[in-house]
């Protein structure tokens, strides 16, 4: 059977940028940047863009289009003992798959409760009280059993399982196709309004004030190259399966180059998006901003609908926040997703259509733990083992496989074959030393920060 293939160069890198645009770029690099120096961030997080994320890209897109298949193909195409390294990625993605869905399914609640702010005036309490219903009397006039949450699952799994099911050209390309411009228009009409509001500049300013003294802290760097690795979807799974449909003469450095250039550029407006926000909100409530900042599931859910009460036209802005959050959500989950059904294709043979559905139907059951009650503890450490560790520990292994078991020139090699920008020695030098270097550092770094 013919591998499928991409349509167009356009097509390939849209859902490219669609797996690494996601909730990290709106939640958590805009904070990052805030606790890390604000803008003297931009030195270890452009360093590490250039020394660790475009290599690195370069890298999965040459190996995906070389070897042609999903993670584990490649790795025992390499040499047959390193298949596992392959599963192992694609357990990440799985695990990843079940319990992102469950914030998507909370974008999409949220999504709806914004048209007339039914969170009232304390979003925190009506959060973790009611929505999740962690309140030991919890009212419960949003419904039993997290009916609530299970409905927008419901639908969040259709739409990827629509997407991976009907294939990678009319399913993903198209998807990716329709959202990620709907995705730009969405965060521009926003910014376009919030940035005229009054503090919105103040919050810029904090966010963007440079703290050169941070520069000597490893934990700055260390933040920064672990972002880019959990930014750029790279190093589990993702990437190789996306590259693995491209067409026989592609252009691998430049569509590397744009994929991760598309997402930093998204990552920085998103964070003019949230600190104008936040600069706002300070403003309102009369209180120092560090009052208000926050990342992760606490600004989505508690101190966006908090900001979303105080803007102008609230039930327009709140929706188009919270389309913004799902859409990014929902091409991250398709891209992860996908990594998982390419590697069974790959390895059974089974027509797309039965690997999808015991995919998705699987991955539906699973995520259901999400949505009880222990949800969100669950999510929580789920997330940071992942995040910590077991991506920057695959991230690692694979360099070091690929530099040191095999020749990284061949690699370079393979790139430059139909690549219009020809890749240099600085390739090789950053991915046998730069990179595993610091990966090493960071991933020793958290392991004891773990243990303590
Ligand atoms: N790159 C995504 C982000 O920044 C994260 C992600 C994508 C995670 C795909 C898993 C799968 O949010
Ligand atoms: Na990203």
């Amino acid at each position: 059977m013919q591998r499928e293939q991409w349509n167009s160069r356009v097509g390939f890198i849209l859902a490219a940028v669609g797996s690494a645009i996601g909730l990290g770029n709106i939640w958590r690099f805009p904070y990052m940047a805030y606790e890390n120096g604000g803008g003297a961030f931009f030195i270890p997080y452009l360093f590490a863009m250039l020394s660790a994320g475009i290599p690195f890209m370069i890298m999965e897109f040459s190996l995906g289009h070389k070897l042609r298949g999903a993670a584990p193909k490649v790795f025992a195409k390499l040499g047959g003992k390193l298949e596992w390294l392959g599963w192992f990625q694609v357990f990440i993605a799985a695990v990843i798959g079940v319990y992102y869905v469950a914030v998507i399914a909370w974008a999409m609640s949220y999504l709806c409760f914004s048209f007339d702010q039914s969170w009232g005036d304390d979003p925190n309490a009506f959060f973790f009280n009611e929505y999740l219903q962690l309140g030991q009397n919890s009212p419960t006039h949003l419904g039993n059993f997290q009916s609530h949450i299970i409905f927008p699952m419901v639908i969040a799994w259709t739409i990827t399982s629509l997407a991976v099911f009907t294939g990678v050209k009319a399913g993903i390309e198209r998807a990716s196709k329709v959202m990620m411009p709907l995705l730009a228009l969405m965060v521009l009409v926003i910014i376009g309004r919030v940035i005229f509001l009054p503090g919105a500049m103040e919050g810029l300013n904090y966010m963007f004030e440079p703290d050169f003294s941070k520069l000597l802290d490893a934990k700055v760097w260390s933040a920064a190259y672990g972002q880019i690795f959990f930014s750029l979807s790279v190093g589990f799974a993702i990437m190789l399966a996306y590259s693995s449909y491209l067409p026989d003469k592609s252009d691998i450095s430049n569509n590397a180059f744009m994929t991760v250039l598309i997402n930093c550029g998204f990552s920085i407006t998103a964070g003019i998006l949230i600190f104008g926000i936040l600069g706002y909100m300070a403003q309102e409530q009369a209180k120092p901003i560090t009052e208000v900042v926050s990342s992760g599931v606490g600004l989505a859910f508690v101190t966006l609908p908090a900001a979303i009460n105080l803007l102008p036209l609230p039930y327009i802005m709140g929706p188009l926040l919270f389309l913004a959050l799902v859409v990014a959500g929902l091409s991250s989950h398709i891209s992860i997703v996908e990594a998982v059904i390419s590697a069974i294709i790959d390895k059974l043979n089974w027509p797309r259509k039965k690997a999808a559905s015991i995919v998705c139907g699987g991955g539906f059951l699973i995520s259901m733990a999400f949505a009880t009650n222990g949800g969100l503890l669950l999510l929580d450490l789920v997330d940071y083992f992942i995040n910590n560790i077991a991506l920057l520990t695959s991230c690692l292994i694979e360099l070091l496989i690929i530099t040191w078991l095999f020749k990284v020139a061949d690699v370079r090699e393979h790139v430059n074959q139909f690549s219009e920008v020809k890749v240099g020695m600085w390739f090789e030098i950053c991915l046998r030393f730069i990179s595993p270097i610091m990966l090493a550092i960071i991933l020793g770094n958290n392991l004891l920060t773990t243990l303590n």
